[in-house]
């Protein structure tokens, strides 16, 4: 039997009904503690980054723990307040921050922007200046360096639109220490995600020594260096470097830089914290395939259709005797009309309608890329912590997904 936690999840689907995601709040924590050991010994913030798993219950007991956040919209930082976190320690980054972005972040009193390019960097201080205020910010650096991950989340290339190049960055920082209402503070790269090595982050952060030194020697002084997130996690059989592993190959380095670091991990903290609980509804074996079809679909879960993402499968009770050997190959599908609708192929499963899976690795960039494509209400969320489980977001109503709409030639 598959349990979270101590509450077994065939429970939580008879109570919450599937499709349903549900994260233990312990597993969340266990990570956050774990950064926070690992990097012990020098002055550190972790920023978790809200886009991995906007949840406000995530986000809640994150804060309680201390973290700190990574934004991308106003709309990030209004969910990280309502969780009860500090705009003090949080950092903006994103390469599209618009007035009203920056303004509310201004007078929520952010702890930085990570400017990604020079003409934000003037818009930043426009609004400053008009508000009466010092935007305190870092260059996000853009390193030039090859995080050997899935092309559509590899951020740190030249040819990527993020951040500001390597070899301009010292110019772009000249030019925020002559303008009226910039503070500069930091310096921060982020070069992809689900990175599995540690030698590109020690590339990278090289690059970064680099550029501190420089600007040191041109009187600009920073209180602190910002890595980014990017940490991979394992899926079916990726060997991801640990945490602990990762912060020994980075300490020597940032001891000796001695400055405040700041990391903004997404994946790493919550992804296999979750499942997407879902439910056979049909099986449908053909002559050259089997079908598994599940109330669960790429609407709920895209990572499989979007980056061919492999995300592992288990059933929520073993069968007895039979060896998995044995199993027909499954190809576990949604119910919507496009060909790339699977969430995992040839899985070697004993299926029986109505059976229900989990899919794991699922906390992260999971529920917050879902959709109503095909006009299907977004699934439950449920946070389980011991023997305790509450809802944290209720399943939407299909009423309410064209609540905001009107048929033509209504003015109402
Ligand atoms: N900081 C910045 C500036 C970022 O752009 C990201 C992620 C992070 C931190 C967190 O990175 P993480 O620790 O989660 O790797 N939807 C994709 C992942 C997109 C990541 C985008 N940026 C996926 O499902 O694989």
């Amino acid at each position: 039997m598959l349990y979270i936690e101590d509450v077994s999840v065939s429970e939580l689907a008879e109570q919450y009904a599937t499709p349903c995601y549900v994260y233990s709040k312990q597993a969340i924590l266990n990570v956050y503690q774990d950064y926070s050991d690992s990097f012990a010994t020098i002055d550190h913030q972790i920023c978790y980054a809200v886009k991995a798993n906007s949840n406000l219950a995530v986000l809640s007991v994150l804060a309680e723990a201390g973290a700190g956040f990574d934004i991308v919209s106003r709309g990030e930082l209004m969910r990280v307040l309502a969780a009860g976190g500090a705009a003090a320690k949080v950092v903006f980054s994103g390469v599209g921050k618009t007035r009203d972005d920056i303004e509310f972040a201004l007078n929520q009193g952010i702890n930085c922007f990570n400017v990604e390019s020079v003409n934000e960097l003037i818009l930043i201080n426009e609004v400053a200046e008009q508000l009466g205020k010092f935007a305190p910010i870092s260059l996000r650096v853009n390193p030039d360096v090859d995080a050997n991950t899935h092309p559509y989340i590899s951020t740190g290339l030249k040819d990527n639109k993020f951040g500001i190049a390597h070899d301009k960055a010292v110019a772009v920082y000249s030019q925020a220490a002559t303008m009226s209402h910039i503070d500069i503070v930091g310096i921060d790269c982020h070069i992809g995600s689900q990175l599995t090595e540690v030698e590109p982050f020690i590339a990278a952060l090289d690059k970064l020594i680099e550029l501190i030194h420089k600007l040191a020697e041109l009187g600009i002084e920073l209180a602190h260096v910002d890595l980014g997130g990017g940490l991979g996690v394992r899926y079916i059989d990726e060997s991801p470097v640990t945490i602990a592993d990762f912060a020994g190959a980075l300490l020597p380095k940032l001891t000796q830089l001695n400055l405040k670091v700041f990391f903004e991990p997404g994946r790493s903290m919550v992804a296999n914290a979750g499942i997407l609980l879902t439910r056979v509804d049909i099986l449908k074996p053909t002559e050259h395939k089997n079908f598994a079809i599940v109330d669960a679909a790429m609407n709920d879960l895209i990572r499989p259709a979007l980056y061919q993402a492999e995300m592992a499968v288990i059933p929520s009770a073993l069968p007895d005797s039979v060896s998995v050997h044995d199993m027909p190959s499954w190809d576990i599908v949604g119910a919507i009309c496009e060909t790339g609708d699977f969430l995992a192929k040839e899985r070697l499963l004993s299926l029986a309608a109505n059976d229900l899976l989990a899919i794991t690795g699922a906390g992260a960039y999971g529920m917050v890329m879902s959709s109503n494509y095909n006009t299907r209400p977004r699934a439950c969320e449920v946070m389980v912590a011991g023997t305790k489980h509450q809802l944290v977001r209720k399943r939407e109503t299909v009423e309410a997904l064209y609540a905001n709409e009107m048929p033509w030639g209504n003015k109402g």
